[in-house]
């Protein structure tokens, strides 16, 4: 390795997000340092890179030759942080949502990296601000938020701190394009960005569900499979690890309200071990692999028109923040989420005082303030947000 070429990307993290942006970065050409505090998680995500090209050669996605010379010749695990960033352009950072722990790294990244070098954070929710903060070049600092899984998701948020520059968050999108995403520019560092941020609200009514005990989690999967999700909001859950909801679910209660705080139900799979897929069970058994989930168990106890309002009425608070368009927003979730059409399209033809009335019930039904009509909907604004 060596020389000042952007191809040097180096990923912080080689769990589900990590090993999963490694593989996008060998794709697209990059040569590629993985790095982690662990042996075990090393040979871990290797693993994965390995069976997820061998899956994509046995399609003739790639050859089965580039598949081997990419993991043989431009992948470089590393338990060595200095060696392992020293010569990346691209540092990208996919950690545990723990924010001391990245703030952490983000101080030595600044110590270790070469001064151009960008320093990006694959952060779901925290404020690359702050991140930016604990380095003297918070304009090289933004966030590059992938979807999981990283090489079949197209999108990427790219996020502005306050002090990214222009120039870095032109880069990042390029960066994005190279790789074949979709990337979409969230211009305002607010907790959860666009998608987690849109989708929160749908996370808490889930849990509130839960832990009320409306409906069993298979059953509100199969619900949501009956009317074209590929995958039910819990299972998709235990898909991404219950412990990122989790501590999201944390950070946003701090940073957001406390509405978000994790529910009942999600905190006892944590304190059991519980995580999902890694662990074999979360919300499901998944030791033989993706669960069955029983069509016929479709739930007419929730309703899923309510998880599209309580969506649309973040889309609009967010649009009100001046986080990201309204076209933005349905971008970011029809190419990072399980929607083929964002929320915004869905919602927008239907009436400001439906809207309203619905939301105010669900709010009191579920005693959460968060599911309060914005003004955007209350006024009926989202009508003169350009034809549908
Ligand atoms: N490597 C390579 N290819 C893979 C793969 C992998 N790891 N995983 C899936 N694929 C490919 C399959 O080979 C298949 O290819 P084909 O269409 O050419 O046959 C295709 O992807 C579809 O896979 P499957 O047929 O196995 O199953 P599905 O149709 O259900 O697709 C899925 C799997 C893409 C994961 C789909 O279920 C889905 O879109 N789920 C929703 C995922 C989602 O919402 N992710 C966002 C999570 S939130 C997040 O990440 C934010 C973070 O901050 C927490």
């Amino acid at each position: 390795m060596g020389g000042d070429s952007k191809n040097q990307m180096t990923v912080i993290g080689a769990g589900d997000m990590g090993h999963g942006i490694a593989e996008v970065g060998l794709l697209c050409g990059l040569d590629v340092s993985l790095y982690d505090i662990k042996q075990e998680f090393l040979d871990r995500g290797v693993g994965k890179i390995k069976e997820s090209l061998t899956q994509m050669a046995a399609k003739g996605k790639i050859g089965e030759k580039d598949a081997q010379e990419m993991v043989r010749q431009r992948l470089h695990p590393s338990l060595d942080l200095a060696g392992a960033v020293g010569e990346a352009f691209w540092v990208i950072e996919a950690a545990p949502e723990i924010l001391g722990l990245k703030k952490e790294l983000f101080g030595k990244l600044d110590q270790l990296t070469r001064k151009e070098a960008i320093l990006a954070s694959n952060t779901s929710n925290m404020s690359i601000t702050q991140l930016g903060a604990m380095t003297r070049k918070p304009d090289k600092v933004v966030g590059l938020h992938f979807f999981n899984p990283a090489v079949v998701m197209k999108l990427v948020e790219v996020i502005r701190g306050e002090k990214t520059s222009s120039e870095t968050m032109q880069l990042g999108y390029d960066l994005c394009l190279k790789m074949g995403k979709v990337p979409v520019r969230v211009e305002k560092d607010r907790p959860g960005f666009i998608v987690n941020r849109v989708q929160a609200p749908r996370g808490v009514l889930l849990g509130a569900i839960l832990d009320q005990g409306v409906a069993e989690p298979e059953e509100v999967d199969a619900k949501m499979k009956a009317i074209g999700m590929p995958m039910g909001p819990f299972e998709l859950m235990d898909y991404v690890g219950i412990d990122v909801a989790y501590y999201s679910a944390l950070y946003r209660a701090e940073a957001l309200h406390p509405d978000y705080a994790p529910a009942k139900g999600v905190v006892e799979k944590v304190k059991a071990g519980r995580l999902g897929k890694k662990t074999g069970a979360g919300f499901y058994d998944w030791s033989k692999g993706r669960p069955q989930i029983d069509p016929a168990k479709a739930t007419d106890k929730v309703d899923p028109l309510d998880f599209l309002l309580v969506t649309f009425n973040e889309a609009t608070r967010a649009v009100e923040e001046g986080v990201a368009t309204p076209a933005d927003i349905d971008l970011a979730i029809e190419n990072g989420s399980g929607s083929k059409v964002g929320p915004i399209k869905q919602a927008r033809g239907l009436d400001p005082k439906f809207l309203t009335e619905r939301l105010e019930a669900l709010s009191r039904n579920f005693g959460k303030e968060i599911f309060r009509p914005t003004r955007t909907i209350r006024e009926g604004l989202y009508r003169n947000w350009g034809s549908p």
